[in-house]
Order: C-alpha cells, then structure tokens, then sequence
C-alpha cells in the first residue's frame, strides 16, 4: 500500500489508523448502504480520503472503485487531497456573485497558483467555493477558517493572505 499522507506522524500511526478505519466498517456491518458514514469516518480519521483509503473501503466492502469515487465526487464536503492549515472558502451565493465574487475567486487562484479543490504545494492553504456565508450584505464575502472577509478587493487579496502567511 502507499504511504498516506496524514497527520499520522508515524508508520506504527498509520497502521492504527488503518486497523481503526478496518473495525469501523466492520461496525458498520460492511453494507453499502452504510458507504456515506464510513466516508466520513475515514476523512475524521485520516484528514482527507486518498485513494489508498479508499482502496481499502472497497476491499473491505467488496466495492468496486468506481462506486466509491462516484460517492466521494458527489459530495462536496469529501476531499481526495489533504487540507491546507488555512481553508479559504469563497462565496458564489447570489448576493456575492453578482458583486464580483467571481473576480475574487480569480483573484485567490492566481495568488496561490491553485485550483478549487486544491491545497498549495507549501500545504498553507486550501480553496473551496460556497453558496452562501452569511454575510450578503457585504459582499463579497470569503472565510478563511473561522473569520469572514468582507467587501473583498480583488486586487488587494495579497494583503489578506499575508495575514496568514
Ligand atoms: S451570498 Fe455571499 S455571503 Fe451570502
């Protein structure tokens, strides 16, 4: 099997972790049925779902790989790739879109060379796109971890990343 990368500091770690996800599905009587919950359990276990996790869920629950990335895909909360420290979410509600929130979203990407869905090569930060924040009357409007930014300049994303770089 690769090595996974997680927060697991060690390969005796990784084998726990491993054994641990092992005994959840068997917990879970192993039914696809039970394939949502036991993906939330491996991504609370391990920080994100990389295909060596889930290699393991489809041998254990005799599923075919496809299956199980047809699940991971469809839900946005699921990550196949680790999460950065930071966790940008952009919003592209109504109220945010129509006040640039895309122009924003572009703005991030070009920063930190990344994708939605992706994490930067120095595992900093993660960027994902939302529906709403709660802060449409002062869009637009990006979290990152648990403080929103509001009325977000484009051109001045540099000087809000930098608070946490
Ligand atoms: S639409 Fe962006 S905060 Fe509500």
């Amino acid at each position: 099997m690769e090595k996974v990368q997680t927060a697991c500091r060690s390969v005796t770690e990784e084998k726990d972790a491993i054994d641990t996800l092992r005994r959840i599905i068997v917990s879970y009587e192993k039914k696809e049925s039970n394939l949502i919950q036991i993906l939330h359990m491996a991504q609370a276990l391990f920080g994100y779902l990389p295909d060596s996790v889930l290699r393991v869920i489809g041998e254990e629950m005799n599923l075919p790989m496809p299956v199980i990335h047809s699940v991971v895909s469809f839900y946005s909360y699921f990550s196949t790739q680790p999460k950065g420290r930071h966790t940008i979410q952009v919003c592209l509600g109504t109220a945010c879109y129509v006040r640039g929130g895309t122009r924003v979203l572009d703005a991030l990407k070009n920063s930190l060379q990344i994708d939605v869905a992706q994490t930067t090569s120095d595992g900093r930060f993660s960027l994902e796109v939302k529906r709403c924040i709660g802060s449409c009357g002062l869009a637009p409007a990006i979290r990152i971890d648990q403080t929103v930014h509001k009325r977000v300049n484009p051109t001045r994303i540099d000087e809000i990343l930098d608070l946490y770089r």
